[in-house]
């Protein structure tokens, strides 16, 4: 079996597969690593055939939507995920045939509702239903205690205490553990009493993950996050340099329209010397009336860089191609010492 583990941040995600057939599943991709898993398959000689969520991953972003449209093959999740892009759903004791490799998924219910882990030869993927020295936790949406119990004490830990575990979170670099080890050494698994477990894990008093509400919004619905949006707007269009707008606006040659997209009193406040004031809010709205010569060179530009990015995308899918971004904000060509004027728009 060809094995990769690729670490980011806390997260684990496991590339499997068959030398034989060179047909691979990866488990728990995060949306950050996306070319790094293909790349990885490539060196490796090996053709994704799989996308696995072990559960609704509440901490950090699934890319198992995106690598399905961009491999074309099937996500994977347990039945009860509530993802609407699942392809296919497993039920706990069914198998996935993966050249000549079989995954076999146990449901496990407890971190969430939809967890499972998953077999194959000696090794478990255990989600986040057990940890290297921990187990998920159960505070989070679907999470319930008394059910990880049963998960963990009449499923997981009755596997062959040789089965080496891999988790989909490890904080101290560690690669994997045994199913013994844990028995033996985890300091959650020394509850062996079910209430004194359920009672261990709900005072646990955990600080929420970051960005839970995106990460659950976005796993469980297939919707983009703030940053998939910026990234894809901005690979869609050009960027300026400060220097280069500076140059521009004084060579006095009036080759652009520099379009400040903030808000009006931030506009008022201090913009660009020659600027022109089109909230973003408004963009799509008053554009007609605005930019009235659609092949004209457009520069936006707005605080920070963000949302002069997304303007610039909807400017040149309107059809304003010679639209740009700049690279920065007002704020570094503040900070630059760069000109600075207050007031209306004279427009
Ligand atoms: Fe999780």
């Amino acid at each position: 079996m060809i094995f990769e583990a690729v670490a980011s941040g806390g997260c684990r995600s496991y590339l499997i597969g068959c030398e034989e057939t060179c047909a691979a599943a990866l488990i728990d991709p995060e949306l950050s690593q996306i070319d790094r898993y293909v790349a990885l398959a490539a060196r490796e000689g090996l053709r994704i055939r799989y996308l696995i969520d072990t559960h609704t991953h509440a901490d950090h972003f699934s890319a198992t939507q995106q690598l399905a449209r961009q491999l074309d093959v099937p996500v994977v999740m347990h039945r009860s995920s509530p993802a609407p892009f699942v392809d296919l759903r497993l039920q706990g004791g069914e198998l996935l045939v993966v050249g000549r490799l079989r995954l076999q998924a146990l449901h496990t219910p407890g971190h969430t509702h939809d967890s499972m882990c998953l077999c194959v030869e000696e090794r478990v993927f255990t989600g986040d239903t057990l940890l290297i020295g921990g187990t998920g936790r159960t505070d989070l949406p679907s999470g319930d205690a008394g059910a990880l119990y049963d998960s963990l004490f009449e499923s997981v830990l009755r596997l062959d205490p040789a089965l080496k575990i891999f988790p989909a979170h490890e904080y101290k670099g560690r690669s994997h553990s045994t199913i013994g080890q844990e028995l033996a050494e985890n300091p959650r698994l020394q509850k062996r009493d079910r209430s004194a477990f359920i009672e261990m894990m709900q005072n646990l008093n955990l600080t929420m993950p970051t960005h839970v509400t995106e990460a659950l919004r976005t796993n469980m619905s297939g919707g983009k996050t703030v940053a998939q949006m910026l990234s894809e707007a901005a690979a869609t269009v050009p960027f300026m340099s400060l220097a280069a707008l500076k140059a521009c606006l004084e060579s006095g040659k009036n080759e652009l329209v520099a379009l400040d997209v903030r808000e009006r009193d931030a506009y008022e406040e201090g913009h660009i010397p020659g600027a022109r004031s089109l909230p973003r809010g408004q963009l799509e709205l008053r554009v007609n009336e605005e930019l009235t010569d659609p092949t004209r060179r457009i520069l936006a530009y707005c605080e920070i860089g963000r949302v002069s990015t997304l303007a610039t995308a909807t400017l040149r899918q309107m059809g304003f191609q010679g639209a740009v971004a700049l690279d920065g904000g007002m704020k570094a060509w503040r900070d630059a010492g760069y000109a600075v004027k207050a007031g209306k728009d004279p427009s």
